[in-house]
């Protein structure tokens, strides 16, 4: 358990060492060495050189991603923490939409009862209804359904092809792993890493029914915490806020029709009387690819670090601006 605290530290020594490095850029390109910005750069230097101490601890991270874009800021870290000599394995189906092996982590593949075409009909009909067209209301609203339907077969699929094969399983539990890195917005790894006893790291955008901030425990007044899709901002209108808490009310319903095959799942998986609420309330670290400059403000827990932008490259540092005069 201690070695999985020090793992966990590493990870988040790691996300802010990140953040570190857009500073480090933002010093090296203010070149003109004034005594300031010569102190900026060291100072952004830091991160890099402390963690050599810790760096004697190599521990051994288990991934278990969600394809799509979902998948990029994962791989950023499983990258990373491949790179400084972390034993990182990350487990994907044989068949995905742009998971693939990397240069610092391996991968563990399982078999998947579907192939690549079948990916590309679902995610087509996909395309095809974001489109905008002439159909009906109600042809449309049907095929927006069945939409729904095709790609959460495959998403249940995919975690049961995982979770249900008890050799991987079992080889999965023989590895001595320290933390599990997951996007529980499938929760997938949360109930592989709950199985195994391992501390889990959420790495997450959000959860549309507010399921990531309740299992973290939040507190949400719907006062001034806007509900997805209401497109509100943090401070509404009396009307707002009523029609947010009215929103806030049916949260819990959206949830479970959200979640319950995998409730099922939980069960089935767990041999416990538990859901998927309580399993990702056991989480240990949430790394919230969200930001204050870009997001409303709202109460968090200190188990969640904000990590927003983890995964963009920075190509040019922004130009020099004089706030005055705008
Ligand atoms: C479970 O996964 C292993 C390794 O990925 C694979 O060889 C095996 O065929 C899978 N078993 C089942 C029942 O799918």
């Amino acid at each position: 358990m201690r070695t999985a605290g020090v793992f966990v530290f590493l990870l988040l020594n790691m996300v802010m060492e990140i953040s570190g490095a857009v500073d480090n850029m933002k010093g090296s390109a203010s070149e003109k060495s004034s005594p300031e910005s010569k102190l900026k750069t060291e100072e952004a230097e830091l991160p890099h050189t402390k963690p050599a101490s810790f760096s004697l601890f190599l521990g051994k991270l288990l991934v278990v991603p969600m394809d799509g874009s979902h998948w990029i800021g994962l791989k950023a870290i499983a990258q990373e923490m491949g790179r400084r000599g972390h034993r990182v394995t990350v487990v994907m189906p044989e068949t995905t939409i742009r998971m693939g092996p990397g240069k610092h982590y391996e991968t563990l593949t399982y078999p998947v009862p579907y192939d690549k075409a079948y990916i590309d009909s679902v995610m087509s009909t996909h395309k095809d209804i974001m489109k905008k067209s002439s159909q009906p209301f109600m042809e449309k609203i049907k095929k927006r359904f069945r939409q729904f339907q095709a790609i959460s077969d495959f998403l249940h699929i995919t975690a049961e092809k995982l979770l249900f094969n008890a050799s991987l399983i079992s080889h999965l539990s023989q590895q001595d792993f320290d933390a599990v890195l997951t996007d529980p917005m499938l929760p997938t790894g949360s109930l592989v890493a709950r199985k195994l006893g391992l501390p889990t790291v959420n790495l997450l955008r959000g959860i549309p029914c507010h399921l990531d901030m309740k299992s973290a425990g939040c507190p949400s007044p719907p006062s001034y915490v806007p509900r997805f899709f209401t497109g509100y901002t943090d401070k509404m209108s009396f009307k707002e806020r009523f029609i947010n808490t009215l929103v806030a009310l049916v949260e819990p319903l959206f949830c479970k029709l959200l979640y319950w095959r995998f409730d099922q799942i939980t069960r089935d998986f767990l041999g416990e009387n538990v859901g998927v609420a309580e399993v990702l309330s056991d989480s240990d670290i949430w790394l919230l690819r969200n930001d204050f400059t870009l997001d409303f403000p709202r109460p968090l827990m200190p188990n969640i670090v904000l990590v927003g932008g983890i995964n963009c490259n920075v190509k040019h540092p922004l130009p020099p601006v004089r706030l005055y005069e705008f």
